[in-house]
């Protein structure tokens, strides 16, 4: 395993701390918060926990269910206790940009049924000001050219449809992905996300605002948590 694979794991297994029996949690995805959901499995098969998970992705169902984390939908219950997930970038008032993984919209949901949404991370995920990863925006396929130039000019950036090999990224929902190539310039990530969503044809983004409590952070010196000052834990 490599450092940056290392300080995934820390970071993954750290925040399971937050998980207690009796809890619904939900489950993100991504590299980082893969580690929390084998260790989730790791607990409630070695000592006693008992939860019941709601997954952002297929990729995480997956998983949860290879583990043995018994999944409920999210409309069977009356919120979520916590949700932890991975994120892109995070800057100094815990505002996020997700969506690397192409599973904003899901993570999105689930995190606004949470309570708390603590985040893993190593520390090249944090950032003075949000935008050098770029912006990912879930978009409809129908009229995806149309949109990009219209969020091109909204946005006075490049933006580009995410492909692999040649054909477009499709996210679990049958959707796009477009990655908007702001730069570090992020002053007002509330009102970005606002001016994204107004855009037909938009239909989720990938900056996560006031949602995040904590982040549980790895680097070299080993692992911190971060808390919000302004949080709900
Ligand atoms: C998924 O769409 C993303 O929001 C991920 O949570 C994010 O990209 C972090 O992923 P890694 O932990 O793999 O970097």
């Amino acid at each position: 395993m490599n450092d940056a694979e290392a300080l995934k794991k820390i970071a993954g297994e750290a925040a399971c701390e937050f998980v207690k029996t009796g809890m619904r949690v939900g489950l993100g995805t991504g590299s980082t918060v893969r580690y929390t959901v084998l260790e989730l499995g790791r607990r409630m098969a070695e000592e006693g926990l008992d939860i019941v998970g709601v997954p952002t992705s297929i990729a995480t169902q997956e998983l949860a269910t290879q583990v043995g984390i018994p999944l409920v939908e999210l409309g069977s219950l009356d919120g979520l206790d916590i949700v932890i997930d991975g994120t892109d970038e995070f800057d100094p008032q815990f505002q996020l940009i997700k969506g690397g993984g192409a599973a904003l919209l899901r993570e999105k949901i689930v995190a606004q049924q949470s309570k708390a949404m603590v985040v893993v991370a190593d520390d090249r995920k944090q950032v003075d000001c949000l935008g050098a990863f770029g912006i990912p925006i879930e978009i409809t396929p129908f009229a995806c050219d149309v949109t990009i130039s219209v969020l091109s000019s909204l946005l006075n950036c490049d933006v580009e449809l995410r492909t692999i090999e040649g054909k477009h990224v499709l996210t679990d929902n049958g959707n796009c992905i477009a990655d908007a190539r702001i730069g570090p310039s992020i002053d007002d990530p509330v009102a970005t996300e606002a001016h994204i969503l107004n855009v037909a044809g938009v239909v989720q983004v990938g900056l996560f605002n006031n949602m995040c409590d904590a982040v549980v952070l790895a680097s070299g010196e080993g692992v911190s948590t971060l808390m919000n000052p302004n949080g709900r834990l």
